[in-house]
């Protein structure tokens, strides 16, 4: 039996291709392997988004160089956004490498895989025109999945190498989309995320297709499916008919992240993000009205190209008025090819960890606060699987909070209401309710 062993970088629509690479080489006859010591063929799916995941892949591929050595017949697939930003170098950098294959071509895998085990070495990168990618399920669907809505993106903000590595936007059919949901929920999966780099413009290049809200609605009728999230909305794109349906689609969790990346005008405006802070705090605000209770996630980066220390201290007080419930910071770092990699990398590195760190201090309080905040309160918890320990049954809250509680196996994929009993910094301790109470909700 042939094995295949995957690794994966970077985000979740990378994670959702691993499902697929996994899938495809299923239908080849591969199994998955336990370890990279028992596979015949390792993949590594890769990101390319900053510095540190890139650096990863080159560190593994040097010592995967080293197994190869062991064992030459072990075959090795380099995958993903560094494949396509790479392509044939990778072959003439790393003899090691059999396959280089872009994120746009993991349909063409059967082949691909043909190829190589025929001795072959080769590379498929590059851009297809057809949005449709075929309906193909993970291999063992658990409680939750991940359905790739969009392929690529057109926003070019200057610092992200995405739009290059990923192609233009294309969005996939909502056919198809709607029949792998309900392939998904057959299989007892409860809870979809739908992935795209920017949702909110879904179907605006396919004449005739779904609006996005249009998509969550239809999507909210598929009987099985308990709960949708989606990710990730540009706040430029954010439309009042996208706030509506946290109220309208009972199913749609009320949770957005809303990546807003700088505090500074004249930040947003060299990123070329096309909104100011002002519109930003606004539509949070109307968010907010309408939703009260919705959670608000984002990412935001420090030591941009000219970020001074006012721009800055603008980011530190657009997270104290907007008070996230969870935020990703990073650090700029150039990407080949992009508008910003052209202008001066002139924040140093200790200044950007420092600024990095300053950030993340004040949203640790913040996110703790918040999360000590729900204590006492009952919340609707959809139970995802056993916890750390024995007895523990691991879940997430509508607002994407991980809650930790004593219960039996037999719970895992039911909606549960949990009290919360304690907040802590990345999660929150819960007890179950009686049965009573959950008999009464759920009548
Ligand atoms: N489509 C999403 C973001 C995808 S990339 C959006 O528009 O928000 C994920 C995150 O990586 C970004 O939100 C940004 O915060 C970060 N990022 C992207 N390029 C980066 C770079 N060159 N340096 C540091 N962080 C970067
Ligand atoms: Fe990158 Fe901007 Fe597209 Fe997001 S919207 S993927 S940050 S170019
Ligand atoms: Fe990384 Fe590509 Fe995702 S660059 S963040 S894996 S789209």
């Amino acid at each position: 039996m042939t094995k295949v062993y995957i690794k994966t970088f970077g985000c979740q629509m990378n994670e959702r291709d691993s499902e697929r690479v996994l899938a495809l080489a299923s239908s080849c006859g591969y199994t998955e392997a336990a370890s990279l010591d028992e596979a015949d063929l390792i993949v590594i799916n890769t990101c390319t988004v900053r510095r540190k995941p890139e650096q990863k892949v080159y560190s593994l591929l040097g010592r995967l160089g080293g197994l190869k050595e062991r064992r030459p017949h072990l075959r090795i697939a380099v995958v993903g956004c560094l494949a396509q930003q790479e392509g044939d170098g990778l072959l003439e950098r790393f003899p090691q490498v059999d396959l280089v294959l872009g994120p746009d071509r993991i349909g063409e895998l059967p082949r691909a895989l043909e190829a190589l085990e025929g001795g072959e070495r080769l590379c498929l990168v590059g851009f297809h025109q057809d949005p449709c990618q075929g309906v193909l399920l993970p291999l063992r669907p658990s409680v939750r999945a991940y359905v790739n809505i969009m392929q690529g993106c057109d926003n070019f903000c200057t610092y992200c190498i995405v739009p290059y590595v990923r192609g233009p936007e294309k969005s996939r059919p909502s056919g198809e989309i709607i029949e792998e949901v309900q392939l998904l929920a057959e299989r007892g999966v409860k809870e979809v995320t739908l992935l795209g780099q920017n949702v909110n413009s879904y179907g605006k290049k396919s004449p005739g297709e779904l609006t996005f809200p249009q998509l969550l609605s239809k999507i909210d009728q598929i009987e099985g499916i308990e709960r949708i999230r989606f990710t990730t909305s540009h706040p430029k794109d954010l439309s009042e008919e996208l706030i509506r349906a946290f109220v309208d689609l009972e199913k749609l969790c009320e949770h957005l992240h809303l990546p807003f990346q700088a505090g500074s005008n004249r930040v947003l405006e060299r990123m070329g993000r096309a909104y100011t802070r002002e519109e930003y705090l606004r539509k949070v605000e109307r968010l907010r009205q309408l939703v009260p209770r919705v959670a608000i996630t984002a990412d935001v980066m420090v030591g941009f190209p000219g970020e001074g220390e006012e721009d800055f201290r603008q980011t530190l007080e657009l997270v104290r008025e907007v008070e996230f419930d969870a935020l990703f910071s990073f650090k700029y770092t150039p990407r080949k090819g992009t508008v910003a990699s052209r202008w001066p990398d002139d924040v140093s590195p200790e200044e950007k960890q420092r600024r990095l760190e300053e950030l993340q201090e004040l949203q640790r309080a913040i996110t703790l606060r918040k999360n000590r905040s729900l204590e006492g309160q009952v919340m609707e918890v959809l139970v995802e699987g056993t916890g750390g320990r024995p007895g523990q049954l691991r879940g997430r809250t509508r607002c994407n909070r991980v809650v930790n509680f004593p219960g039996g196996e037999e719970l895992v994929g039911r909606l549960l209401w949990v009290r919360i009993t304690e907040g802590l910094q990345n999660s929150l301790r819960g007890e179950l309710c009686p049965l009573d109470v959950q008999e009464a909700v759920n009548a």
